[in-house]
Formats: structure tokens, sequence, C-alpha cells
């Protein structure tokens, strides 16, 4: 296996320029449940502030996890994501800070009925995208984080999305599911996103003992090397290096509505997306030779 391709990947940076300035929206995407989603949205965010880069995050689940970790409290008089899909609202508008460098557009569970009110419009599928041009964030990365389901909320946020990050658990029922997460991905790109790409593969609760463990990144990255020369929008998908290992301060660090930097600074969570931002920035500057 071309181990180079992994430690020297092609420099791919699909990027979108809104008003000089340039913004990376990544959506953390898979429409299984409970693969680390949230947590990686939460706290990949935070590490890429802490690593001097502004950050808005975008809370697309109706269950507003990504809210409640940032102990968002609902306030009726500031807009939320359901009014940027039900009342054409600005994205931008909706951006609350909630640390140095860091914003949210939080949602309540009445992100639900948006997908309804959605559903009855011609354009249900682009008002994210279009708020985004109408109204630009200046923040240098948005990251979405997505529900557990491919239905319109999912397909605004990809419409808008320069990449993804597919969160994977490495057990046998982990491909399951990923060719349909795949196809969906593919029809966004050919009909309403030509720049859309998958950025990469990351392996949440990774058990480093397991022998199961490592065979199922070994089949996963067999299978996106095995794309390669594909014209897809997963062809230059790497598996990132970085593999977050199951710990459980990342499954406390919610509760005490802290950051894992900010409630166990020495943990291996918080070495492991320190870790993941510093390869995911890696991507953006230019190739080395090989
Ligand atoms: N690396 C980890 N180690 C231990 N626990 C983790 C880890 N990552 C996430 N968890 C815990 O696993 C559960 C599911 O994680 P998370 O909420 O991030 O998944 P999700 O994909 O967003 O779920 P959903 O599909 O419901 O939105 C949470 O309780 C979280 O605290
Ligand atoms: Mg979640």
């Amino acid at each position: 296996m071309g181990l180079t391709l992994f430690l020297f990947p092609a420099c791919t940076c699909a990027q979108t320029l809104y008003n000089q300035q340039i913004v990376t929206a990544i959506a953390i995407i898979n429409q299984k449940g409970g693969v680390g989603k949230t947590t990686t949205a939460a706290n990949l965010s935070a590490a890429l502030a802490a690593a001097g880069k502004s950050v808005c995050m975008a809370d697309l689940d109706p269950q507003g996890h990504l809210s409640l970790y940032f102990g968002h409290e609902v306030d009726h008089n500031h807009a939320t994501l359901y009014d940027v899909l039900a009342d054409d609202v600005a994205f931008a508008d909706t951006l609350v800070p909630v640390r140095d460098k860091l914003f949210l557009s939080p949602s309540t569970t009445d992100l639900a009925a948006a997908e309804t009110i959605l559903a009855e419009r011609d354009d249900r599928n682009l008002i994210l995208q279009k708020s985004f041009a109408l109204k630009p964030p200046t923040q240098d990365f948005v990251i979405f984080d997505c529900p557990p389901s491919l239905g319109l909320l999912t397909i605004n946020t990809l419409s808008v999305a320069d990449e993804i990050i597919i969160p994977l658990q490495p057990h046998f029922l982990a491909l399951q599911g990923l060719a349909k997460l795949l196809k969906t991905i593919e029809l966004v790109q050919q009909h309403l996103n030509p720049k859309l790409i998958v950025r990469g593969i990351l392996f949440c609760m990774y058990e480093t003992v397991t022998r199961l463990g490592r065979d199922v990144v070994e089949e996963v990255r067999d299978f996106f090397e095995a794309s390669r020369n594909d014209d897809t929008p997963w062809a230059k998908a790497r598996v990132f290096q970085s593999v977050i290992r199951r710990n459980i301060r990342l499954a406390e660090a919610p509760s005490h509505g802290k950051t894992i930097f900010e409630y166990d600074a020495k943990s291996n969570g918080a070495n492991d997306y320190a870790l993941l931002a510093n390869e995911l920035l890696n991507c953006y500057r230019p190739t080395e030779p090989s």
C-alpha cells in the first residue's frame, strides 16, 4: 500500500472565496448515529481556534447537541438555524460568540419543523447555499455538525460545504451505510455543488488494543486507495493518520459544558483532536515533494 500517499498527499484545496476572504466549510457527516460527529465538531473546532483560526460551528442537528455542548441558552430574541432555513435569515446573523475565536450558529428542537417547511419549497436543497452567498461568514472555517440522517438538513449542508469529514467507528459494521453516504455525496456534487470533496475518514472511539480495529482501518484504507483514479468526490480522500481513541474524558467534558482542552488538556482526547487539527491544517499547505 502506498504509505507515502498518506504522509504526503496531493494538496486538494476545496475552499471558497467570499469577498476576498477564504472560507473552508467542512461538514462532519455520517447518517449512522453515535459515531462521534458532535464530539468531533466541538473539539476539532476548539483545536482549530487554539491554533489561531477563527471558526464558526453550525448545529444542523435538531437534537441540538452541539448547542447543548457549549451551554447555549435558548433566547427567543436571537435567530437560530431554524430562521435561516424557514425565514431566509442570513446564516452569518445567527452567530453567537462562545469562546475566543469560536462562534456558534445554534439550534433547538424547532429545527425539525424547518425540514417540513423546506420540503414545500422549489429551492429546498439550496437555502443554506443562498444564505452564504448573500451574506458570507467571515471566519476561516465553518464546521457543520450534521444529524444522523440524509434528509434535507444534510443535503442543504452538502450544498454549501467545501469538504466532508466522515467519522467512522472501527467495528465490523463500519462500512455499512458508507456506500449510500458516498452515493448521496456524489449526487450532490454532480447536481448542486461541483466543488464538494471528501477530505477524509476519521476513526473515532478507536481501541488501540483490538485486532479488529486495525483490520477495519486497513479495509477502509484499501477501499479509498482503490478509488484514487476514479472521477469521484472521494478520489483524494485520506484516512486521517490521527485517530480519536476511546477516552472517557471526551464523554465527560460536555456535561461540564467544556471542550476537551478546557476539561482535561492532558487527556488522550485532547491530544488526538490537537493532532487532527494539525493534520487538517497541513492539507492546506503546499504539497511536499515525495
Ligand atoms: N472518543 C470517544 N471516546 C469515548 N466516548 C466518546 C468518544 N467520542 C464520542 N464519545 C461519546 O459517544 C457518544 C456519541 O458521540 P457523539 O454525540 O459525538 O456522536 P454523534 O455521531 O454526534 O451522535 P448522533 O448521531 O446522535 O448525533 C457521546 O456520549 C459521546 O460523549
Ligand atoms: Mg451528534
